[in-house]
């Protein structure tokens, strides 16, 4: 009998976001298919009845637009962009029960079948709405498809909602010279009859939802705030030309992209039902009790905890169990950036490193918030060498020898029950561990108790015991427990190290059995040792860059790249020296007053105390911060900038902020600690 089998197997179904089949994975997305890979493994692992399913998200503008530049059909092009992400999922062990495209039929069929769903509950409304429109092209502008001279800095060359080089938001309309980036024709504007979903009719549904724990508690949090703040009918329609679903009986409306791109994770697991007989119903009816659950980047939580929910609920399936957002991958501490090299896509990686360094380096440093995570590439390979290489995998090199040399390839008995029942114990703490998705504390679980391992080791010399007569009991005893911890240490891994974990398997020659794992390998023959990993070069890395760098045109490149899963591609500006930056005095000041302005759409006047006498400073954060919030609070301003005279009045100087735009302009915002005037450094 197993540990585990007095509990109920679960039937658990895992989806991860479905990426663009517009442009190649990069390492912003691995995080996540990582992330959600080592859970569904974990998963298996145990017991359960868990399936992992994804699929490319293969509609929309861009999609169209790229394929039409390419001289292709779209469905040439997703079909081809598909093969390349699937062969990179393959090699970075990335096990998808199902990888399926949401153009396919079932996809069609469950995107009418729901939307029929919400019109006969009523919850589709229609109503005409005036957007930017190419004449040229003949067809409707997405914001990031015009561009034209900032209104604010006077920028050219900027997209339809924010320019790059003030960061100033605003609408096309405000842009100076709109041209259109898919023909360069002047945009107009032009009515058209639009397909909204009416998500205000479930807000109290959400208000319960979204506080029922299924989310995490800062997510949770910024969606009460949305929540107060009031939900927006959602436009789900869009018109032709569009690669996409057309909506029943709308003809030339086309479903938006993003209403059928969640309905993909119903479609993609349909198609795994139908192949493997497994029971769909069982999983996706309204009382189900099979367990979902959505991984996400937190880019993208609006959809998946808002409108899903809300459009699953309406049309009479279950709602997630959970959706668990991430943050993004940064690299040595800043933005991935084409120019240094560091915007790195997946096959590159591949191209120069092993998979599992970056699966274990992930699951190092992974927790289960929505934290940004830095891949550190001096640490990725310090951390790789020193755990993987310098304590697991030496755990079984320096024993594995003397098995094989001096006793037959045979294992004798154990003798430190105590210590390997430490080890057995850990795994229930892991099991929580991996469960709530804190995969950085069990690894540094696991590392410690490699540590006492090595110790072990260290302290029993089995290599001197080898050079006297009369002490083979001894050092086959000693042999036979550091690779019983080795056994326990990599089944402990397998999740995040699935080749490796094979490789041990066959060496140990014997499986890694979770809920069996209190029977230990005794008088037992195992397999010659192979090296199970090599060490990390700098070298390897360095050159891994040099190709990043080689593979990218630098810049913004069109706007159907324009990517903001996992990583968000802004471009680097150029470099400056030391002394340029020693130049800009950063201050501490405390908001005394802030107010709208009459006439602008965008900016704040704040009055700032700087410790010395006050500013009057013009802030483009009107579209995040109520006037009366930012009141008292502390920020960071640079206090040598020239004075600018602008349209409603002289600015002197700047206050620092971060953020996409819209809602999501933080100010940045010391510690409470600090005092106006106080110099930033
Ligand atoms: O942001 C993105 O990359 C989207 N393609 C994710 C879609 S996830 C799901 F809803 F389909
Ligand atoms: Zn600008």
């Amino acid at each position: 009998m197993t540990q585990a089998s007095s509990k109920q197997q679960r039937d658990i179904l895992v989806t991860s976001a479905l990426p663009y089949a517009n442009g190649p994975i990069h390492l912003g997305h691995m995080l996540e298919y990582i992330q959600t890979d080592i859970w569904v493994r974990y998963q298996n692992m145990r017991g359960q009845n868990c399936y992992y399913v994804c699929a490319d998200d293969a509609h929309g503008t861009a999609i169209m637009l790229r394929a039409e530049r390419e001289g292709i059909t779209p469905e040439q092009l997703i079909d081809r962009i598909r093969e390349e992400h699937q062969q990179d999922f393959r090699d970075f062990q990335i096990r998808f029960d199902n990888y399926y495209t949401t153009h396919s039929e079932e996809n069609r069929e469950f995107s009418e079948y729901i939307y029929r769903q919400l019109q006969n509950n009523g919850h589709i409304a229609t109503r005409k709405i005036t957007q930017s429109f190419d004449p040229e092209k003949n067809m409707f502008l997405a914001d990031r498809f015009i561009k034209g001279t900032c209104p604010s800095c006077k920028a050219e060359d900027q997209y339809g909602d924010n320019c790059e080089a003030c960061g100033a938001t605003y609408t096309p309309a405000e842009l100076i010279n709109p041209q259109s980036a898919v023909s360069g024709a002047t945009p107009i504007e032009k009515e058209s009859e639009h397909y909204f979903f009416r998500l205000p009719e479930f807000s109290d549904f959400l208000t319960r939802w979204t506080r029922s724990g299924t989310l995490q508690p800062q997510v949770a949090n910024k969606l009460a705030e949305w929540l107060d703040a009031g939900l927006q009918e959602w436009d789900i329609s869009r018109d032709a030309p569009y690669f996409g679903f057309e909506i029943p009986d709308a003809p030339g409306k086309f479903f938006y992209v993003w209403l059928d791109a969640p309905i993909g994770y119903l479609a993609s697991f349909k198609n795994l039902c139908n192949r493997e007989g497994i029971d769909f119903e069982h999983f996706w009816k309204a009382d189900s009790t099979a367990e979902v659950y959505h991984f996400i980047g937190k880019d993208i939580i609006n959809f998946h905890a808002l409108f899903w929910p809300a459009i699953l609920h309406d049309a009479g399936f279950r709602t997630p169990t959970a959706v668990w957002a991430h943050g993004f991958v940064t690299v040595n501490g800043k933005k991935m950036s084409k120019s240094r090299g560091t915007f790195i896509m997946a096959r590159t990686y591949l191209e120069h490193l092993h998979p599992e360094y970056l699966r274990y380096y992930f699951a190092a440093k992974l927790t289960s918030t929505v934290d940004d995570m830095d891949l550190n590439l001096e640490d990725f390979a310090t951390r790789v060498n020193s755990d993987l290489v310098g304590k697991v995998v030496n755990i079984a090199s320096r024993s594995a020898g003397f098995i094989t040399k001096r006793f037959d390839g045979k294992l004798g008995n154990i003798t430190e029950h105590a210590k390997l029942k430490q080890f057995i114990d850990a795994g229930e703490e892991l099991e929580t561990l991996y469960e709530g998705r804190e995969f950085g504390q069990a690894m540094r679980r696991i590392m410690a108790l490699a540590d006492i391992a090595n110790q072990y080791v260290n302290d029993e010399q089995p290599w001197v015991l080898a050079k006297q007569e009369g002490q083979d009991e001894q050092l086959q005893a000693i042999c036979t427990n550091a690779l019983n911890m080795f056994h326990l240490l990599i089944t402990y891994l397998a999740p995040v190290l699935p080749e490796t974990a094979k490789a041990s398997e066959h060496f140990l020659n014997a499986a890694l059995d979770w809920n069996n794992r209190s029977e230990r390998l005794e008088n037992h023959s195992i397999n010659k040792f192979k090296p199970l990993m090599k060490r990390v070069e700098m070298k390897q890395i360095e050159k891994m860059l040099e190709a990043s760098k080689e593979q990218l045109p630098a810049g913004k490149g069109t706007p159907e790249q324009a990517d903001n899963s996992g990583a968000a591609p802004e471009p680097i500006a150029d470099e400056i020296e030391f002394d340029d930056f020693a130049k800009v005095d950063l201050r501490v000041v405390k908001i005394v007053k802030a107010e709208h302005v009459e006439g602008a759409d965008k900016l704040l006047r704040l009055t700032l105390d700087l410790g010395q006498g006050e500013r009057n400073v013009f802030a483009g954060i009107k579209s995040a911060y109520n006037p009366e919030d930012l009141e008292g609070r502390l920020t960071v301003m640079v206090a040598n900038l020239k004075p600018r005279k602008m349209k409603f009045g002289v600015s002197e100087g700047m206050v620092l902020a971060a953020g996409p735009g819209g809602k999501d302009i933080f100010i940045l915002s010391p510690d409470s600690g600090a005092t106006p005037g106080m110099r930033v450094m």
